[in-house]
């Protein structure tokens, strides 16, 4: 696998996790079930996306654009603030959730809105990392520094998430799974 291969692989797998959040918020389930999923949603929100995809984006590929003649700096400034706006609207969800947790009879509306809002950020950030950013890795990288950026993600992947935690992620997707890939998932080898 190459460090394209292995970034449209997460964008797959977090294009899954949209849809799933995106059902757990339209159709809450029975209360119990609803809670245990939305919380393992949250914690793919914080560990997978934010610890592990975003650190090897931002601390692995753009740095490595970036000795390349400063290569996609606008774009990885624009990338890094959606980043940073969708970890502010996971915490405003968190926030919400928590809320809803310990008063059931709170609305689900603010709920609704915010994941609303980080589900259409991420679908436009991933198409646009995928048209954009991947293309531009090929272009300005040579092949034995892509390689060496593939060792580094390997490594962050296996420091940021125990393979146990991997594979429950992964379960988490499972429903969006079986439907086929979301619309502008399917990855492009
Ligand atoms: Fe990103
Ligand atoms: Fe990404």
């Amino acid at each position: 696998m190459n460090p394209r291969q292995n970034l449209r692989q997460d964008h797959g797998h977090i294009m899954q996790m949209l849809v799933v959040l995106h059902k757990a918020v339209k159709n809450p389930a029975r209360r119990a079930e609803w809670i245990e999923k939305f919380e393992g949603l949250m914690d793919f929100a914080l560990v997978y996306i934010d610890r592990c995809h975003h650190a090897k984006e931002e601390d692995i590929l753009f740095p490595a654009l970036e000795k390349q003649q400063n290569a996609g700096g606008d774009l990885v400034s624009r990338l890094c603030r959606e980043h940073r706006d969708g970890h502010a609207l996971i915490e405003a969800i968190l926030q919400q959730f928590n809320a809803l947790k310990s008063r059931p009879e709170l609305s689900f509306a603010e709920l609704t809105r915010l994941s609303e809002r980080y589900i259409a950020l991420y679908r436009k950030h991933i198409r646009r990392e995928n048209a954009q950013l991947l293309p531009l890795m090929e272009a300005c990288l040579p092949a034995a520094r892509q390689a060496r950026i593939m060792q580094q993600f390997q490594r962050l992947e296996s420091e940021s998430m125990p393979p146990r935690q991997l594979k429950a992620f992964l379960a988490l997707l499972k429903p969006a799974r079986d439907q086929g890939p979301a619309k502008g998932t399917t990855a492009k080898k």
